[in-house]
């Protein structure tokens, strides 16, 4: 049965290596499960017991496949593959297990379950590599419930020093201390030197499906400028207070609002600009609101327009504070530059879907991901595979089994081609 996936492909007379799609899919299905939503989706938010759940499930699987497992101090998880050459650096693979709070089954998920079909594959053909080959699983990719956003891969590549990050705390409160202890997952383990990282991934845009390509061969990804912005007007009666003198929080959210959307549609370079939460204080309707937080979320794919964009905010701000009679503090809370992945192994990634005769194109991800910190301290690259409709952070997030298998075969390719087979 060993050499099952050992199959011959017609464009190419030697045997190929290829994962298993089902065995694949199956994992992602049951991983789904875990935190699955009503509509198909996932909630498994960073550091809460679905959270531990699903890395429970990993962890005994990644068992299962022979795996040692080590954890560090920011519940980052790494199962390592043994490999015949002594001191050679491990080839990673992976991505993220927990979702935003109305997530789909595949973002993180499958670069998780992709790394580890390339072992369990490399299991079963009873294939040894020269360097060790390990999957990681990044804590906290989302930003969701805790900011920063790829905190754990923030930690391990030296961007946020531990106790920064284990000292953030949810709106509830809870810290990232106690929330990594109370699910088991603070560790011990310390940051080692990795080889290269690798990282499977759907599109999370249109743009593979829109151009009917298989394989995205991502070249870097959009930077971006996160700020927490916090409003401060007063709050009074909706019945006496006369229009001109109010001091409307929600107002100058509103308009700020506006100015973001305006400023990412007027500027050039793949500009994005996105207002995704927005607290109102008293929130009651017969209140004048008198304090509102909220999020502004930049990317664009050259720095310096990236800062010209919140130049204009920061005017934007300026301006509408002085108009609404409100106070407006903007505070920066992520920042990293547009990143450019190794020129190497993104041309592995070309040559697994060459191999395997699969359509591909050259990508930039709108997306943040752990590869992005990864850069930083070793060779990285990422495979992107298409998603149904280019949506993703929703529930209906979508993607064919044979696009995410086709992505899992490149994946192994490049992971064969850089750690060596022995
Ligand atoms: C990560 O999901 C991001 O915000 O790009
Ligand atoms: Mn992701
Ligand atoms: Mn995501």
């Amino acid at each position: 049965m060993g050499n099952l996936s050992l199959q011959t492909l017609h464009r190419d007379s030697t045997p190929i290596l290829q994962i298993n799609p089902d065995r694949l899919w199956q994992s992602l299905m049951a991983l789904a499960k875990i935190g699955a939503t009503e509509k198909g989706g996932v909630r498994r938010l960073t550091l809460t017991d679905v959270d531990r759940q699903g890395r429970d499930l990993f962890v005994r699987w990644c068992k299962d496949a022979g795996l040692s497992v080590a954890v560090d101090g920011i519940g980052n998880i790494f199962a390592r593959r043994p490999g015949t050459e002594a001191g050679a650096l491990p080839v990673a693979m992976g991505s993220h297990l927990d979702t935003q709070p109305s997530g789909g089954k595949f973002d993180g998920a499958y670069g998780v379950m992709a790394g580890l079909e390339v072992i369990r594959t490399l299991n079963e053909a009873g294939v040894r590599t020269q360097a060790p080959l390990e999957v990681a699983a990044w804590t906290n990719e989302e930003g969701s419930r805790f900011v920063p956003t790829l905190m754990g891969s923030g930690v391990y590549a030296g961007v946020y020093e531990l106790d920064y990050a284990l000292a953030q705390t949810d709106l509830e409160g809870i810290s990232v201390r106690e929330a990594l202890t109370s699910i088991g997952y603070a560790g011990v383990a310390q940051p080692h030197r990795l080889g290269a990282y690798f990282e499977a991934h759907i599109e999370q845009g249109p743009v593979l499906e829109q151009t009917k390509t298989t394989i995205g061969v991502v070249l870097g990804a959009l930077g971006q400028r996160w700020f927490d912005v916090a409003i401060t007007g007063q709050d009074s009666h909706a019945g006496p207070t006369p229009m001109e003198t109010r001091r409307d929080a929600l107002l100058a959210a509103s308009r700020l609002v506006l100015e973001v959307n305006r400023i990412a549609t007027t500027f050039p370079d793949y500009a994005r600009g996105t207002v995704g939460f927005l607290q109102v204080q008293p929130n009651s309707r017969n209140v004048v609101p008198g304090a509102v937080r909220m999020t502004v979320d930049f990317r664009n794919a050259k720095d310096a327009t990236l800062s010209a964009m919140v130049e204009v905010l920061k005017q934007s701000v300026a301006k509408v504070a002085a108009e609404c009679r409100v106070s407006i503090e903007l505070k920066e809370v992520v920042y990293f530059p547009p990143s450019e992945f190794a020129a190497d192994l993104v041309e592995s990634v070309r040559q697994g879907a060459e191999k395997f005769g699969y359509s591909q194109r050259d990508i930039v991800s709108g997306a943040a991901h752990d590869a992005v910190y990864m850069a930083r301290i070793a060779p990285s690259a990422m495979v992107f595979v298409p998603c149904e409709g280019g949506i993703s952070h929703n529930e209906i997030e979508n993607a064919r089994p044979e696009d995410l298998a086709a992505g899992c075969n490149v994946l192994l390719h490049a992971v064969l081609r850089r750690a060596g087979v022995a």
